[in-house]
């Protein structure tokens, strides 16, 4: 790994350190922060970099990204989706399985590490499927895996977890392997019966009708049922008020987190009628109803993480009329952070806590070592934001392969202006920075 020789000051900010917000300088060497005190009072450095006054963050952590690669790399590639990463101010992302070939052995997992490792300029790390021979769970777990993702609703490779027994056998396996188990909870089996009872198109009605709350409810349900105390649970992307009670309770007797994207915070089923397929994802963003009550259990701190979901697919796949055959997936990595920003300036969430589901929660709930927060010792993984600015969201901007979003042209406050990775500027207002393979792998500690 080529570690970063020169040293950095970056001054004139007000960085978000022990849980305040104070005006500091920071002092970086070898990649690391070495030093965050009073500007007259930092070490001389080979080069000093002025922060406008503006807020200083811990670069953003995103635990779940789709960053595509391999046989879907006309959606997005290592490359272009840690683009997309370090212009939306995150350093660390951990990508999703459901690739093609997925991610479902260490044949794999090694593949796409050494894959990633030449193209990605920020932070990868890797979610795996559910391996046919369920002993490779301990393997991939050796060899770096973050947790096992189990997608509910429909067959991710070989193994077919929607049953119960099959999800019962792997998430003792994931227990024994000491591998968290991330969950897309919907009950798939009864929504594509539901679905498959339809003879024409499926409309947009008879699509929500079958991805209700309800679903989300009964499999997140029965996820908690199956697993044993002692398996570490990670729910993605909870979209309702019934679910998150569910978590809660079970927050007591187990080890248990969530998450809550940007877009299920600032969407609601009217929004995606008027909209279209392109603001279609899974689970689907919810009535008004319950999109408040989720902006709600984020004040209230009942939510783990915010993550995007980054679900890029080509445009011709977001089009159709039958919403059970149209991509789902919304880009997200190049929005959340100043859509989430703009909430806070409109009261409805607050600062602090908004960073903290974005840094160090992530770091937390996943096991990311020496990532989320500013201190002495941490990796310099920063980010600098603009939490005054004014722009217009333009997707055919992003770096992003998928240049679409249902929030084109929505106004915002708040923007990234630059980030760190391990002390490189990778993003300055805009301009990549980085060369491909600069970004390292993650492993958990
Ligand atoms: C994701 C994708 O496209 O891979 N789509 C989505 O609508 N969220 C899969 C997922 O996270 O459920
Ligand atoms: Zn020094
Ligand atoms: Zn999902
Ligand atoms: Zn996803």
């Amino acid at each position: 790994v080529n570690r970063l020789e020169t040293s950095i000051n970056l001054f004139n900010l007000k960085a978000f350190y022990a849980g305040r917000i104070s005006s500091c300088g920071i002092h970086i060497e070898g990649g690391r922060i070495a030093r965050i005190a009073k500007e007259t009072n930092l070490p001389p450095a080979d080069r000093r970099i002025d922060c406008g006054g503006h807020l200083v963050i811990p670069g953003l952590i995103d635990c779940h990204v789709h960053l595509r690669d391999l046989g879907f790399s006309y959606k997005e590639d290592f490359y272009t989706g840690t683009a997309a990463a370090a212009a939306g101010g995150f350093t660390s992302v951990l990508d999703m399985p459901n690739t093609s070939p997925p991610t479902d052995s260490p044949q794999r997992l090694a593949e796409k590490m050494a894959l990633a490792q030449r193209k990605a300029i920020v932070n990868v790390g890797f979610h795996v499927a559910p391996p046919s021979d369920p002993a490779d769970l301990s393997r991939m777990r050796l060899n770096g895996a973050f947790s096992c993702k189990f997608y509910l609703l429909k067959p991710m490779g070989n193994v077919e977890v929607r049953h119960p027994d099959v999800l019962r056998d792997y998430l003792r396996e994931c227990r024994r392997a000491k591998m968290p188990a991330t969950i897309h909870a919907e009950d798939g089996l009864v929504i594509e019966r539901q679905l498959a009872a339809s003879s024409s198109a499926i409309t947009l009605k008879r699509f929500l009708q079958a991805h209700t709350p309800e679903a989300e409810y009964r499999s997140a349900k029965a996820v908690l049922e199956t697993a044993g105390v002692g398996t570490k649970v990670h729910f993605c992307h909870i979209t309702s008020c019934k679910a998150l009670e569910l978590i809660g309770r079970a927050r007591r007797k187990m080890r248990i987190s969530c998450e809550v994207t940007p877009h299920h915070l600032l969407l609601n089923d009217r929004e995606l009628e008027r909209i279209g397929p392109v603001a279609l994802t899974v689970p689907p963003v919810r009535p008004e109803m319950e999109r408040q009550r989720l902006l709600v259990a984020c004040q209230r701190g009942s939510i783990d993480v915010l993550a995007t979901d980054h679900a890029p697919h080509s445009l011709s796949e977001k089009l159709g009329e039958d919403y059970s055959k149209i991509a789902a997936g919304i880009a997200g990595l190049e929005t959340a952070l100043p859509l989430v920003l703009t909430l806070v300036k409109k009261g409805r969430l607050r600062l602090k806590p908004v960073i903290e589901m974005l840094t160090s929660k992530p770091a937390q709930v996943f096991g990311i070592r020496n990532k989320g927060v500013l201190r002495p010792g941490a990796d310099a993984d920063i980010t600098v934001v603009d939490t005054r600015r004014r722009f217009k969201i333009r997707a055919s901007e992003f770096k992003s392969k998928a240049k679409h979003s249902p929030f084109d042209g929505w106004s915002c406050i708040g923007r990234p202006i630059m980030t760190f990775v391990a002390g490189r500027l990778v993003m300055d207002h805009g301009e990549m920075m980085a060369n491909p393979g600069e970004g390292a792998i993650l492993r958990p500690k």
